[in-house]
């Protein structure tokens, strides 16, 4: 089984995308150094798949300790790297720590994959990096745009460190999958997300609101120019998404990929904030207490993929609705309510 180093695996995406690379055939070394996630993900992995993946709890931008991982972990395939930080509030706030943290990690990641001759990368990027697109939906080939937070532009600062990587003849291959608004849960509820405090987000924000620990979602904003009035997103189910990375790691291992690939992982579809409130109604049969809301500073009015690409040269595709998204959301905050106190 080819391992696979998968930074940042005990999160959100990262954890959804360990057990996709366990049932496809792939042995996931996990490092994370818990700042935003919690053990029980760990455990959560291992009752799905009826065993423990192995974790190494180091930060990612501490180079010394990458290099005792690839040392201990010898025949490294591949790296995913998600580790990250990624509130954009907090990052108007601290934008050094943003800095320090998701551009420091990539390139201490980088100079030892180059040390260890680990040549294959998948990036998690996001479409922050299209910043407000003139024209829908976003092809790979719309303009990036100076970025309106330090988190976005640590994501546009770290695709251009991977291009100017690429074009200096470095023998890393890197697919950067630029993500959409990853939703939802893994169907067995064992895995999720898990918010730490008020969460920013919307399906979380969601899912805390029916459950009675929020009183009230708030819309931002019901005056833009769309069908309802509220920003329009891609939303796409998170185990979706960690199939992206798969098949990126895929690609990456058949030598197929360029020097460097970028990749729109959405559905395709954009749904306005109102639409995803009734899918979750209407998956859960939860009413969901909402009211409106001035806008919120720096939201982008509307943004969808085009996923011709992932679609063609990766096969990538999406199976899950956004009912059933949203019905995934649900599960695992029932589970987490059953588990836990949440506050
Ligand atoms: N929203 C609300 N109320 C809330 C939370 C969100 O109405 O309480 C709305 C937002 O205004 C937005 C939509 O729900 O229209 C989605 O908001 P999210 O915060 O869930 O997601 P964003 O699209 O704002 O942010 C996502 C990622 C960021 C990334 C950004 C790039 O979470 O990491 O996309 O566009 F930077």
């Amino acid at each position: 089984m080819k391992k696979i180093l998968v930074t940042g695996g005990a999160g959100y995406i990262g954890s959804h995308t360990v057990v996709e690379l366990v049932e496809a055939g792939y042995e996931p070394i996990i490092i994370d150094n818990f700042s935003n996630t919690e053990e029980r993900s760990l455990q959560g992995i291992a009752d799905i798949l009826g065993r423990e993946v192995i974790c190494h709890r180091i930060d990612c931008t501490d180079a010394a300790a990458l290099r005792q991982v690839f040392e201990q972990e010898t025949g490294i395939a591949g790296v995913i790297h998600f580790a990250a930080y990624k509130a954009v509030g907090e990052s108007v706030a601290e934008p050094l720590k943003y800095y320090h943290n998701n551009v420091g990690s990539l390139v201490a990641l980088l100079q030892v994959m180059e040390e260890f001759k680990v040549d294959k990368l998948v990036f998690s990027s996001s479409c922050t990096v299209y910043g407000i697109p003139a024209e829908l939906p976003v092809t790979e080939q719309t303009p990036v745009q100076k970025a309106n937070s330090p988190y976005g532009n640590t994501k546009k600062i770290c695709e251009e460190i991977l291009t100017d990587l690429a074009t200096s003849g470095s023998d890393i291959h890197t697919i950067a999958l630029r993500y959409f608004n990853p939703i939802g849960a893994h169907p067995s509820a064992k895995i999720g997300e898990l918010p730490l405090g008020v969460p920013n987000n919307l399906v979380p924000f969601i899912t805390q609101t029916a459950a009675g620990i929020r009183q009230e979602l708030t819309i931002f904003g019901d005056d833009y120019d769309t069908q309802d009035g509220t920003c329009i997103r891609d939303y796409v189910h998170v185990v979706d998404l960690a199939k992206a990375h798969v098949v990126a790691i895929d690609r990456l291992l058949s030598g197929k990929a360029d020097n460097i690939e970028f990749f729109n992982v959405g559905t395709g579809t954009g749904n306005t904030v109102l639409e995803a409130v009734q899918a979750f109604e209407r998956a859960t049969g939860e009413k969901l207490n909402y009211k409106i809301g001035p806008r919120r500073p720096g939201d982008v009015p509307k943004i969808y993929a085009d996923v011709t690409k992932a679609t063609e040269e990766l096969g990538f595709k999406t199976t899950s609705t956004l009912e059933e998204a949203m019905k995934s959301a649900w599960d695992w905050q029932m589970h987490l309510q059953n588990t836990s106190e949440q506050v």
